[in-house]
C-alpha cells in the first residue's frame, strides 16, 4: 500500500494550493482528483479571466454561521502573499474594478502557476481517480481509490462544494464529513441568478442583455452594481450579490436611480420641461427601449405637466424602490459558490484541523465560508489551504 505524508482529495483551488504549501516545507505529498483535469473552476472563473483575489479583502467579505473563524487564516495568508506568487511568474494582470485582480491573458496562467509549482515541490497528481472509501488507522487514513490504497498521516478535504456539477462538484466532502461525525449546515446556491415567473417575466425577457447601474437591496444588506434582466429572470453582479443574502419567498429592492433622489428629479423634469414625456425622460437614463417598457407596464406615459403630486410620488416610489419577489434562482447548474457546509465550529481556524477526527482537514468552498463576488472565493481557497498545509 502506498505511504504517503499528505493526501489531498480535490486538484481545484484549495488542493492545489495546499499540495505546493505541504510539499515546500517536505512532505510528501499525493494529490488526488475524480475528474480529467485539475482546476476545472480556474480555468471558466472570471470569464476566463480569472478574478484570482481582491486586493480589500478583509472578513466582512465572508458569509458564514461563525464569522469569526475566516479571520486567522485570512491574515496569515493575505491577498498580497497571492499576488506576490502571481508576480514571481510573471503573470500580467490587472484591476478591473474595486480591487478586483484579473489575468491579462487567460485564467490558464494561474492553474499554470499553481502546477509548476506542484511539480518543483514534487507533488505526486492523480487525476480520473475516484475515491471508494475512506477508514481511520492508528496512523491516520487509509483511502481506498480506483488507483489503488494509499496511507495517509493527514487527509485533506478540498472537493468545494456542490455549483456547476458538469465541472465535477460532488457532495463528497459533505459525505466524509458526515462520516467523521461532523455537523453540516444547510447548503444553497449562492452568488447565483434569480429566475422570474410571475407578470415581469416579459419586461424581462424583451429587455435580455440590459444591464443597469442599481443600488440592489435585501434583508438589511444592500449593493451598488449592474443588474442584468435574462432570458430567465435577473443576474448581472449586484443580482449575484444579493442572492447570496436571499432566502425563498423574500423580497427584493431595486433603486433604478441610485444617483438621483428620485422625487426630486421628477419635480425638476415637471418644472423645466412640462411638456415632455415620461417615457422620453427616462430614455435619457436608461435605453430607449427599456424607458418604453417601464412606462406600459409600470405608468402611463404622458406630459410631466399632467401628472398630480401623488401620481410623481407613486412613480419616485417605483423607480427607486422596484419590489420584487423572485421565482427562485438558477441553482447550482450556474452558481458561483455554496453557502453553508462543513460547520466551522467544528474545526480549527488555525489548522483547518476536524475537532473530531484528529489528522483530518477541509479546507476551501466544502467549509461553511463563502465569500461575496470579486475573487474573495478564490482568496479563502488560497488562505484556508495554506494554512491546513502548515499542519498536514
Ligand atoms: P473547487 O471546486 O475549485 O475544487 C474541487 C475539486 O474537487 C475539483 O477539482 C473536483 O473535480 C474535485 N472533486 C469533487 N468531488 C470529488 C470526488 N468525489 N473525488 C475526487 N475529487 C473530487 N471565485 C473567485 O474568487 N473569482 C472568480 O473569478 C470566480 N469565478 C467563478 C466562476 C464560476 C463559473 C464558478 C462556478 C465559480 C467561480 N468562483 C470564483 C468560485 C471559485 O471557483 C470557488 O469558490 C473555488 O474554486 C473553490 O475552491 P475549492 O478548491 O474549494 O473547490
Amino acid at each position: 500500500m502506498p505511504a504517503t505524508d499528505v493526501l489531498i482529495i480535490g486538484a481545484g483551488a484549495a488542493g492545489l494550493m495546499c499540495a505546493l504549501t505541504a510539499a515546500g516545507r517536505g512532505r510528501k505529498v499525493e494529490l488526488l482528483d475524480h475528474a480529467n483535469k485539475a482546476g476545472k473552476k480556474i480555468l471558466m472563473s472570471g470569464g476566463g479571466r480569472c478574478n484570482f483575489t481582491n486586493m480589500y479583502t478583509e472578513p466582512s467579505n465572508f458569509l458564514s454561521q461563525n464569522p469569526h473563524f475566516c479571520k486567522s487564516a485570512l491574515a496569515r495568508y493575505t491577498q498580497w502573499d497571492f499576488i506576490a506568487m502571481v508576480a514571481k511568474h510573471g503573470v500580467p494582470y490587472h484591476e478591473k474594478k474595486l480591487g478586483q485582480l484579473f489575468c491579462d491573458n487567460k485564467s490558464s496562467d494561474i492553474l499554470d502557476m499553481l502546477l509548476g509549482e506542484c511539480q518543483a515541490a514534487g507533488v505526486s497528481l492523480r487525476l480520473d481517480t475516484a475515491v471508494q472509501e475512506i477508514s481511520k488507522t492508528d496512523g491516520g487514513y487509509s483511502v481506498n481509490t480506483s488507483a489503488g490504497t494509499f496511507a495517509c498521516q493527514s487527509l485533506v478535504i478540498a472537493t468545494g462544494g456542490l455549483s456547476i456539477p458538469t465541472l465535477g462538484a460532488t457532495g463528497f466532502g459533505y459525505q466524509v464529513a458526515r462520516q467523521f461525525g461532523h455537523n453540516l449546515l444547510p447548503t444553497r446556491a449562492g452568488l447565483v441568478p434569480f429566475t422570474i415567473t410571475d407578470q415581469l417575466k416579459s419586461l424581462c425577457t424583451e429587455l435580455s442583455g440590459t444591464s443597469v447601474d442599481c443600488l440592489v437591496s435585501c434583508n438589511d444588506t444592500n449593493f451598488r452594481e449592474n443588474i442584468l434582466f435574462t432570458h430567465r429572470g435577473l443576474s448581472g453582479p449586484a443580482i449575484l450579490q444579493i442572492s447570496s443574502f436571499w432566502q425563498p419567498g423574500d423580497a427584493v429592492q431595486i433603486n433604478l436611480l441610485p444617483d438621483h433622489d428620485a422625487l426630486g428629479w421628477l419635480h425638476a423634469q415637471q418644472a423645466e420641461r412640462s411638456n415632455s414625456e415620461l417615457k422620453t425622460l427616462l430614455g435619457e437614463i436608461f435605453t430607449k427601449k427599456m424607458a418604453g417598457l417601464l412606462c406600459e407596464q409600470w405608468f402611463e406615459s404622458r406630459p410631466m405637466k399632467q401628472y398630480t403630486p401623488a401620481e410623481l410620488a407613486a412613480i419616485a416610489s417605483q423607480l427607486s424602490g422596484w419590489q420584487l419577489v423572485p421565482a427562485g434562482t438558477e441553482g447550482y447548474r450556474t452558481a458561483e459558490v455554496t453557502l453553508g457546509g462543513v460547520d466551522t465550529r467544528e474545526v480549527s481556524s488555525k489548522t483547518m484541523e476536524s475537532l473530531k477526527s484528529p489528522g483530518l482537514y477541509f479546507i476551501g468552498e466544502v467549509l461553511d465560508v463563502s465569500g461575496h463576488l470579486g475573487g474573495f472565493n478564490f482568496q479563502w481557497a488560497w488562505a484556508s489551504a495554506y494554512a491546513a498545509a502548515q499542519f498536514a
